[in-house]
């Protein structure tokens, strides 16, 4: 019997999720809990981490995992070693479901960096006006530049924002070109800091920067150890039909 434990987070996770659903899986979808109304899956789902790879390497054998699909972001790499590692601990079957990493372009201006603190110190010292297209967890490492007015786009309110000088806009991807012209130019940004998570739901950005010729600080994906990949969601169907 096949009981396939989904790894969420992304829009490709809930693309999946609709798909499994549609064919009567017996599937769990699992978020870690990160934002506060998390989107409402067509799977039973679980919320929060499991404890490591020991804990879900407990949790698979627990729960008679014999697939996990992992749909998670491009930069949660802690969660997809824990996913390699448990699964290799107990023979359950892996696949990731990836998207592609964006390309630069004619007219993109990136400077592509390996890490955050490459990141950080790739924006000017000060006077810049930066796009922090990062999400919440790492913003505070920009304080070491305080200098620079930082715009944040977060899906919940942030509260009390880590850096000196920040403006933090509510919402939830997809994006579009126009939106983002209009945020960008409303904003007077003169500076784009972005993961390369790939998909078209945040590419907008990038196009936008293109467009108003902006730099973009451009983050690489943390490497990830080797597991079966697949890029849509047809792909990860057929494996689990195999
Ligand atoms: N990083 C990003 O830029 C980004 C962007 C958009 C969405 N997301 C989504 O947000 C979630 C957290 O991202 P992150 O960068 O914090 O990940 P991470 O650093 O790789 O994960 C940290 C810990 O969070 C727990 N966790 C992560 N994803 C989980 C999931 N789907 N189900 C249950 N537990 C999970 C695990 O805790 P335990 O060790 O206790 O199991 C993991 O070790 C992911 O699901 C990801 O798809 C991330």
């Amino acid at each position: 019997m096949t009981r396939i434990l989904l790894l969420g987070g992304t829009t490709e996770a809930s693309a999946l999720a609709r798909a499994l659903a549609g064919t009567g899986a017996d599937a769990v979808f699992s978020y870690a809990g990160r934002t506060d109304a998390p989107l409402a899956q067509p799977l039973p789902t679980r919320v929060g981490g499991f404890g490591g790879a020991e804990g879900l390497t407990a949790w698979l054998r627990a729960e008679g995992i014999t697939h996990v699909i992992d749909a998670t972001h491009p930069f949660a790499a802690q969660m997809s070693h824990n996913a390699v590692a448990a699964c290799a601990a107990t023979g359950v079957a892996l696949a990731a479901l990836e998207r592609p990493a964006w390309q630069a372009g004619p007219g993109d201006r990136w400077t592509c960096v390996p890490d955050l603190a490459e990141a950080v110190a790739a924006v000017p010292k000060a006077g810049a006006r930066v796009f922090l297209a990062i999400g919440k967890q790492h913003v505070a490492d920009f304080a070491r530049k305080p200098g620079n007015h930082y715009l944040l786009r977060l899906v919940d309110p942030p509260g009390v924002l880590p850096l000196p000088d920040a403006t933090a806009v509510v919402a939830r991807g997809p994006f579009d070109l126009a939106g983002d012209l209009v945020l960008m130019r409303d904003h007077r940004i003169t500076h784009v800091v972005a993961k390369n998570a790939g998909g078209s739901g945040a590419r907008a950005k990038l196009d936008a920067a293109r467009d108003l010729g902006l730099p973009v600080v451009m983050i690489d994906r943390p490497a990830i150890p080797p597991r079966a990949r697949f890029g849509d969601v047809a792909s990860v169907m057929g494996w689990l039909a195999r």
